[in-house]
């Protein structure tokens, strides 16, 4: 088999015919799959693509201040300020709960790469004292739903060609950790080439196959329409659905005050964030930027900007987003239906190449850009936005960094899981013994009003713990 004249003359027009050196070794098979990946290809993004790798080339010394100047954080709603409005979200979020009329959406197409965990992070063992998965975990709190709210959330899992296969199998194994499987729903985002750094051309990451990666968050309203994931949930009575990301298992993506504030509010779009105290915590911040509420990547905020302060000593831009995001199901429909694009983002990563002579080399340092779209982009494309503020100590515990890492690693996440957990037994009497690890069972506990329930129930004598054990709700 050859190529076709016209892959030919397409990989000439693009200067990318260096990706047939290989070409001749190729078994028919190879060469078949090779020239699939080829017609997938959406050359037009790879102009796209190679046009921003040029753009930061030109600009790279003008770091664009000005532009930043003007932007500041907008007001932002306190989750648990107990007063008027609060409540009564907490009560319309419930009713939205108890109607059947919340979805979600679980990103899981990430690599992992900084955590260094072989296999999809979802599959990473993180409670501390079962040693349950993330998976476990977030799934755990829709399970919590359904037995409180009598309603399952259905929800939808985004995965990449980077975790699909894995992230099927794992949970097939695992019984879904207890959800029903007629609420659930797979779906996987795309991929793109990834472009050399130094030549700026695609390259090879083995004689048949062109480097790619999955091409960021951003393209799931698109990915979840063409794969019927939005028809599925309307099937299902959704009207709000919320995105959340799988490494955050404080994450409280179905709090019913957070929905009850996005339905009351009227908004397209809400989003959860945490006070960002250091200027070098890796989180985009929420911003109002020439008239637009948006989010600001922190890969892409000028290190001077991220350190202005207020005169009351807080961060400018302190709303740090946690990557919760409520939609409003038509915004969603609205989006899929129109012609709309979300900007690419460009990072300068490692991705293993093809050397000259076929041999697969695993850099040491970056040596390729990777393109991606990022899913808060929609934000600016909302008629409304509410942005909510959480404790951090109640929602935000991520697990990015591996063992060892002074931030965000598996001892951080399990010290604040473990904090959390102590706090609220506190809150309803029960006391732990110092250094003991308790686990509330996630799938199982709710709220505070279980809490409540096992405290009279007298399962710990003297409501005392001391010993390790993951509290459950009978
Ligand atoms: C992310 C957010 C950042 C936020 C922070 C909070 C992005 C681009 N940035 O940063 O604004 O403040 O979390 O913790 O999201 N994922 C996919 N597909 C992809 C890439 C990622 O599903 O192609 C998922 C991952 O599985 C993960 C999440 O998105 O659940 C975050 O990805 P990651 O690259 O780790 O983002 P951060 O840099 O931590």
């Amino acid at each position: 088999m050859s190529l076709s004249p016209a892959m030919l003359n397409l990989l000439k027009k693009h200067g990318e015919e260096h990706l047939l050196a290989h070409w001749g070794t190729l078994s028919e098979k190879e060469r078949s799959s090779f020239e699939s990946q080829l017609m997938q290809i959406d050359w037009s993004e790879v102009t796209a693509c190679k046009n921003l790798v040029a753009k930061q080339r030109d600009n790279k010394h003008t770091i664009d201040r000005l532009h930043f100047d003007s932007a500041f954080t907008p007001t932002c709603h306190k989750l648990g300020a107990e007063n008027t409005s609060s409540l009564k979200a907490l009560k319309r979020g419930q009713e939205a709960l108890a109607a059947g009329h919340v979805g979600a959406i679980l990103m899981a197409g990430g690599q992992g790469t900084r955590l260094g965990f072989e296999g999809p992070k979802g599959t990473f063992p993180i409670t501390t004292v079962s040693k349950g998965t993330l998976f476990d975990v977030l799934f755990g709190q829709l399970r919590a739903v359904k037995k409180r709210f009598g309603h399952n959330v259905p929800l939808a899992i985004m995965t990449s060609s980077a975790t699909d296969n894995q992230t099927r199998e794992f949970l097939k194994a695992a019984n879904f950790c207890g959800l029903n499987s007629d609420f659930l729903f797979f779906f996987c985002q795309g991929n793109l080439p990834a472009v050399d750094a130094t030549t700026h051309k695609l390259f090879l990451d083995s004689c048949d196959h062109i480097a790619v990666a999955p091409d960021g968050h951003g393209g799931m309203s698109q990915a979840l329409a063409e794969s019927g994931g939005l028809e599925w949930f309307q099937q299902h009575g959704c009207r709000t659905l919320v995105s959340f990301q799988v490494d955050n298992p404080l994450a409280k993506p179905v709090d019913p005050e957070f929905i009850g504030q996005h339905i009351l509010s009227r908004s397209s779009l809400s989003t959860q964030v945490v006070p960002k105290l250091d200027p070098d915590e890796r989180v985009g911040v929420v911003a109002e930027l020439n008239g637009v509420t948006q989010i600001i990547e922190y890969s892409d905020l000028p290190p001077n900007i991220a350190a202005d302060r207020l005169p009351n000593g807080r961060l400018k831009l302190f709303a740090g987003s946690i990557a919760i995001h409520a939609f409003d199901m038509r915004f969603l429909q609205d989006i899929a239906s129109s012609s709309q694009t979300l900007p690419l983002h460009i990072a300068h990563k490692k991705v293993p190449f093809l050397n000259e002579s076929g041999c697969l080399i695993q850099p040491n340092k970056p040596n390729a850009f990777k393109f991606e779209r990022f899913i808060f982009d929609l934000m600016p494309l909302a008629e409304k936005v509410t942005v909510v503020e959480i404790d951090p100590k109640e929602g935000f515990a991520p697990l990015k960094n591996p063992s060892g890492a002074r931030t965000d690693s598996p001892e951080t996440v399990h010290k604040s899981l473990n904090a959390y957990a102590i706090r609220h037994l506190k809150s309803v009497g029960i006391e732990v013994a110092p250094g003991i690890n308790v686990e509330l069972d996630a799938a199982s506990i709710f709220d505070d009003d279980d809490l409540q329930i096992i405290a009279q129930s007298g399962v710990f004598p003297k409501n005392h713990i001391d010993e390790s054990v993951v509290v459950r709700s009978p």
